[in-house]
């Protein structure tokens, strides 16, 4: 732990690099299987004994159940009150943290052990993000200075275009820059530069290309004067087939329209661990801004990876952002289990994914800039904690991460929130809202926020028959026509729901709430004995793209597959 001011050590990372030696402290510290603590028959006896109840009747007989079961931080609000929770469900969910050593674990990260076992790295996201720039020894050697090091290129950077000092080839001001990337090295950078647009450079325009299907990046270009573009090849292995693809695509455009190699100085810059790719693509590693192998891909955000965000937002306000990431940071570092959010966030999920059977979680966002967080959410817990082998290597066997969905609340009002209502699925909700908007025209944002409230309202309470009666009797129905439509008019209510507001959605309050994400599935991840920072099952079909791809462009002949790959292969060749 950053204990003291003094440095912290890599404690008990061992020096054998062979792929299936485990750190041996990790091993013993795994408590193994969840639900064989003691407290998990605890817990399930505990459901059994309040599934039933209605959170309408824990509201009526508590009217503190408000301020006992939310909390704030800073400029955000979060309400947990809306979740089908006593307090004895809480004591004893804080008692699973406790059981599956939650505080031993945020110890073992934020001191830079060597938590993400299977690829031997630490987990170190909160480094970059470290304002206090208290030591972080890695291998004995302290991470910040480089952290700031980066930080301070990035910056000069950014601030070269923003003034107008870099310039195009020709002499143009810079005014798009194309970030190229995917995954990590795309949805964290996307996300915010959308949802802190009232901050950005009105004078630059922000594009992300991932998709290796053509049409990204040809619409892209098609926007863009080749004078005036700045290209951001991000990839931290630098390898990427989708990355690379587009990288060289664009590259071949830009000295196409230019007709001049030596253009490509002037228009692309690079942002990865790996020096020798960057050059060989033919960029000057001057330009290359690096990270480390201790930052996970969708965790990189914080890194050299925002470059695009300090770009367009400037440093200034990308500091606020990774001061907004510290605070939570240090909340989680230091808060009781009973206080801390990203622990009580993390244990709500698993007490419906665990106890309840539910098998997805939805993000409602009542918050335009905040559209592509879902996406983002998505990459960060799906990848994060689907897994379904252990940290000893063991079937798990109690479920794990969740389906992570989501979208727009007030437009997923008029698409999927039937399901929600009156589906057979149970599906715990997030609530996202900004009390204010930066935005204020006419009555746009008092009615999205009454939809916003009213929508976690009627999940909670539902309609009774009763209710439904009377409504349907207002109408003017009765006899058989009132009773056959009845029972459409029900809502059973008891869907539980987390409200995550906040006062503006300001660069500070961001960095919190994506902190507070990233966190919230770390505790998940330790509670299931699950090793959150690998992301083995993206390999296999990356394998067998490359298998594939002689085979559609006629290289080899296609043999080897199944009779349906085949069948396909062939279909796209026009072979039938
Ligand atoms: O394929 C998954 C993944 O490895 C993600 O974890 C990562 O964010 C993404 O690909 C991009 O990787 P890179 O930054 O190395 O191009």
């Amino acid at each position: 732990m950053f204990a003291g001011g003094g440095a912290v050590t890599l404690a008990g990372n061992p020096v054998n690099h062979g792929p299936q030696t485990f750190n041996p402290l990790i091993r013993k510290l795994s408590m193994s299987v969840p639900s064989d603590l003691p407290v998990w028959q605890s817990l399930k006896a505990h459901h059994a004994a309040i599934a039933d109840l209605h959170l309408r009747d824990l509201f009526a007989a508590d009217p503190d159940r408000f301020a006992r079961f939310s909390r704030r931080f800073g400029d955000l609000l979060v309400d947990f009150s809306k979740q089908r929770v006593t307090g004895e469900t809480l004591g004893l969910l804080i008692e699973l943290a406790r059981q599956a050593q939650l505080p031993t674990w945020i110890g073992r990260m934020f001191d830079g052990e060597m938590i993400n076992h299977t690829e031997r790295r630490s987990v170190l996201h909160v480094a970059l993000r470290n304002r206090s720039n208290r030591p972080i020894l890695v291998n004995g050697e302290d991470v910040m200075p480089g952290v700031n090091a980066v930080l301070e290129h990035m910056r000069k950077f950014a601030d070269q275009i923003r003034r107008g000092k870099w310039r195009g080839q020709t002499g143009k001001r810079i005014r798009d820059v194309v970030n190229i990337g995917i995954g990590g090295s795309d949805l964290g950078p996307k996300m915010i530069c959308e949802a802190l647009e009232p901050y950005g450079d009105p004078t630059l325009r922000m594009h992300f290309v991932s998709n290796v299907d053509g049409a990204h990046i040809s619409h892209v270009l098609a926007e863009c004067d080749p004078e005036s573009t700045l290209f951001i090849i991000a990839s931290k292995t630098f390898t990427t087939q989708e990355t690379m693809t587009n990288a060289h695509t664009a590259r071949a455009w830009l000295v196409k329209e230019l007709g001049d190699e030596s253009a490509v100085a002037k228009h692309f810059v690079a942002v990865s661990t790996n020096a020798a790719g960057v050059s060989k693509f033919g960029i000057d590693t001057a330009n290359m801004f690096e990270f480390w192998d201790w930052v996970g891909g969708r965790y990189s955000l914080w890194s050299a990876i925002g470059l695009p965000i300090v770009v367009y937002l400037g440093m200034d306000h990308f500091t606020e952002l990774l001061d907004g990431a510290h605070a939570m940071d240090e909340h989680f570092r230091t808060a009781p289990l009973e206080e801390n959010l990203p622990a009580l966030l993390g244990l709500l999920g698993v007490w419906y994914i665990d106890f309840f059977g539910a098998d997805s979680h939805v993000m409602l966002v009542y918050d335009d800039y905040l559209r592509s967080l879902p996406d983002y959410l998505q990459q960060l817990d799906m990848e994060s904690n689907g897994k379904s082998i252990d940290r000893d290597g063991q079937a798990v066997r109690v479920n794990t991460g969740p389906i992570l969905w989501g979208s727009l609340g007030n437009n997923g009002q008029h698409a999927y929130y039937q399901l929600l209502h009156q589906g057979t699925h149970l599906v715990p909700a997030d609530f996202l809202a900004p009390a204010q908007s930066p935005n204020p025209i006419g009555e746009h944002h008092p009615i999205l926020l009454a939809n916003c409230l009213a929508q976690a309202e009627a999940m909670m309470v539902g309609k009774t028959e009763a209710q439904a009666r009377a409504d349907l009797e207002k109408q003017g129905l009765s006899g058989e026509a009132l009773e056959k439509l009845l029972p459409y008019k029900i809502f059973p209510g008891n869907r539980p729901s987390t409200s995550l507001f906040y006062r503006r959605l300001t660069p500070q309050v961001l960095g919190s709430l994506i902190a507070l994400y990233e966190h919230k599935v770390f505790v998940q991840g330790v509670i299931w004995n699950i090793n959150s920072f690998d992301q083995w099952g993206v390999e296999l079909g990356k394998q067998l793209a490359n298998a594939i791809l002689p085979e559609l462009k006629g290289d080899r002949s296609a043999s080897g597959h199944d009779a349906s790959t085949l069948g396909l292969i062939r279909f796209c060749r026009d072979e039938d």
